[in-house]
């Protein structure tokens, strides 16, 4: 009798432990404020980015500007980012985020603020990240260099007819572009500002070049320039080119006559060394057979 009471105070104790285990493995008791509150911006396409991942509870994010109403977004998610571009149209305010911890089924009657985590302060027009501008065309024409770039895009539409605002349509003149060009094969490096999309330099006529562009906000303190574009290279034209490299060819022609000239000389010797010796061989060879 007295052993069979023990064992199930065991059994029960062992299930009490099992059952503490379990709840301390799926945490689901504990609501984890956010850390790490990030703001990834590039041509002010906004995302706001923390941790870590909620387990049995929700984040709400609040974005609060100086001249801005506090709204909510990303309600109730349990993702740890939320797509803040349209919260953050005013594109020279100051903003922060808050980040709600909160469970579910709370308490309707329940008007304490969640546990909350607030972001570092982003000014869009100060801080997004330039994108890195494209070639849109290129045109090497006698002694000019003609390059077009492409305004990169934002998210945001004009009110009028849809289409997306530029990078240009926000800045207006404090956005640049330097072109960075230079004669292909050679180090010596130039470079030319514009306020515009369109450059046009003078070049040496009859040389290729090769250029890239990068993009500066110049009025601010950091992160003022984009990454640099792809490298482009103009190809003078074939008619110049065979002008230019005509003396190349024949030089290249003259060789080449001369190598297979040598070439037939040679085998005409060696044929006639190989027909005079078998007959010399053969001479040598009868006395031998005989
Ligand atoms: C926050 O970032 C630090 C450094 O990158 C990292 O060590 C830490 O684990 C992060 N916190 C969470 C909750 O992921
Ligand atoms: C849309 O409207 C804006 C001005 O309201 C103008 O600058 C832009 O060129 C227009 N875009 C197109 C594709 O018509």
């Amino acid at each position: 009798m007295a052993g069979a009471a023990n064992s199930s105070r065991a059994l029960l104790l062992l299930l009490c432990a099992l059952l503490y285990l379990a709840r301390l493995s799926s945490g689901n008791s504990e609501v984890m404020k956010a850390v790490n509150i990030t703001w990834s911006s590039i041509n002010f396409k906004t995302i706001l980015q923390w941790e870590p991942k909620p387990v049995n509870y929700f984040y709400t994010v609040e974005i609060d500007g100086d001249r801005l109403v506090r709204k909510k977004i990303c309600i109730h998610t349990s993702a740890t980012e939320c797509d803040v571009t349209n919260a953050l149209k005013d594109v020279k305010d100051v903003y922060v985020a808050r980040i709600y911890s909160e469970v579910p089924n709370r308490d309707p009657d329940d008007f304490d603020i969640p546990p909350y985590e607030v972001s570092s302060e982003f000014i869009p027009y100060a801080q997004t990240e330039i994108g890195v501008p494209t070639i849109k065309s290129f045109e090497q024409k006698e002694k000019t260099l003609k390059v077009e770039i492409a305004d990169p895009l934002t998210p945001y539409r004009f009110e009028g007819n849809g289409s997306f605002r530029s990078i240009r349509d926000i800045f207006k003149d404090d956005l640049e572009y330097t072109l960075y060009y230079w004669k292909d094969q050679s180090t010596g490096k130039k470079q030319e500002n514009t306020k515009s999309n369109l450059f046009e330099i003078r070049i040496d006529k009859e040389k290729n070049y090769c250029f890239y562009v990068q993009a500066t906000v110049p009025s601010r303190s950091t992160d003022r320039s984009s990454q640099k574009s792809s490298v482009k290279c103009t190809s003078v034209r074939r008619d110049e080119l065979d002008g230019l490299e005509l003396e190349v060819i024949l030089i290249i022609v003259a060789v080449a006559v001369g190598i297979i000239a040598l070439i037939i000389i040679l085998s005409v010797v060696a044929y006639k060394c190989t027909r005079s010796k078998p007959a010399a061989t053969k001479k040598e060879s009868v006395p031998l057979n005989a």
